[in-house]
């Protein structure tokens, strides 16, 4: 492994490394060689995830004679539950883990954030190693300690920190994914160049396309520039008091749609996400905080990667009234205020409380109705 593409997320003594690469799985034996420590090793895994992967990841730990169990759970977000929470706990519990116990998640988001919880409860904390496997979770889900499920009021409202102790992420994983997939986890890396950096979003005019044909050489950087970003972020605030809501750029306009949506696959959450930049980069421009360049220059990306950002991309009927009753679902309204996360420039966010909902609400009618 190329000591270059590894990145440290810094957080004193549970700091961890992120390990980007081609073919990693089958080598996991040799990245974390500490697996002696462990008195045993439980891998939880989809039954799409597993039928491409988990041979790889078994067959390097039989090299080293480690004890491992094997959980396989049904794909996607209906994962993230109170019944397969209960599940997933008591399965690993039957196991008779002790506190020396690593968890694996091999998969995307959604599992990502099930076992994650799952860490952090076990006896109230095991180890947790992540390998995301799909774009999205590579340079979004799996870094940063966030860890959820859904309630009945909302998505990932129940969860707790608790970062894991290396992700390992394998470009070769995103093959099995298809183009809609690849083209959502873009989403996360378009937003990272556009509220930290501007020569990444250059790089990213020029480079998106091999990075959504699955170029390796592309994809191992615009990963490792995104999960840089996001480390650096986390190392400095882990719990979100400040620094970190800039990640939330595009998500309250996106978490809105996806709520209107009800999460259905109408619309993945990338998708959600690019119509949140954009209507957020209107909003900036409509508030007189950026120029209309941005949308412009943000337009272009998404005309030229053939990527849909427009509402009427969509089959959704959307007024401004219904989008501001799903906006105040949000988690991070503070004293009934809606929080959004802006732009004055490319990598110059701001943080906008909105004082008065009829300004918010003209804007709406304006792009909607
Ligand atoms: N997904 C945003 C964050 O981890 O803070």
């Amino acid at each position: 492994m190329k000591s270059n593409n590894k990145i440290l997320v810094k957080l004193g003594e549970r700091s961890y490394p992120i390990l980007i690469g081609t073919k990693l799985i089958g080598k996991l034996d040799q990245i974390l060689n500490n697996f002696i420590g462990f008195t045993k090793v439980v891998i939880v895994s989809d039954q799409i995830v597993s039928k491409f992967h988990l041979n790889d990841l078994c067959k390097s730990f039989s090299k080293k004679n480690v004890q491992f169990k094997k959980i396989i759970l049904p794909n996607g977000e209906k994962v993230k539950s109170f019944f397969f929470l209960e599940k997933l706990l008591e399965k690993i519990l039957a196991l008779n883990i002790d506190r020396n116990t690593l968890l694996i998640c091999l998969g995307g988001g959604a599992i990502g954030d099930l076992v994650g919880l799952c860490s952090s409860l076990l006896l109230r904390g095991v180890k947790l190693v992540q390998i995301p496997t799909s774009l999205l979770s590579q340079v979004d889900s799996s870094v940063g300690g966030k860890t959820a499920i859904n309630s009945k009021y909302g998505k990932n409202l129940l969860g707790t920190f608790k970062q894991p102790i290396a992700v390992i992420i394998s470009v070769d994983t995103l093959n099995t994914l298809d183009l809609r997939q690849i083209k959502s986890g873009y989403a996360e890396i378009l937003k990272y160049s556009i509220i930290e950096d501007k020569s990444f979003f250059l790089w990213l005019k020029s480079n998106g396309k091999k990075v959504i044909s699955l170029n390796y050489d592309s994809c191992i950087y615009a990963i490792k520039k995104s999960c840089s970003i996001k480390a650096k972020i986390v190392s400095n605030d882990e719990k979100e008091k400040g620094i970190r809501e800039i990640l939330n750029f595009g998500h309250t306009f996106g978490h809105a749609i996806e709520s209107i949506t009800n999460y259905s696959k109408k619309i993945n959450h990338g998708e959600a996400i690019y119509l949140g930049m954009f209507l957020a980069l209107k909003f900036s421009n409509y508030l007189g905080l950026c120029s209309k360049n941005l949308t412009n220059e943000f337009v272009l990306h998404m005309e030229a990667l053939e990527l849909s950002y427009k509402i009427s991309d969509y089959k959704i009927g959307i007024t401004a009234e219904k989008f501001l009753k799903h906006l105040k679902f949000d988690k991070k309204i503070i004293s009934n205020k809606l929080k959004f996360i802006l732009l004055k420039d490319f990598g110059n966010p701001t943080s906008y409380i909105l004082e008065d909902e009829k300004i918010l609400l003209k804007f709406l009618k304006k792009e909607l109705n």
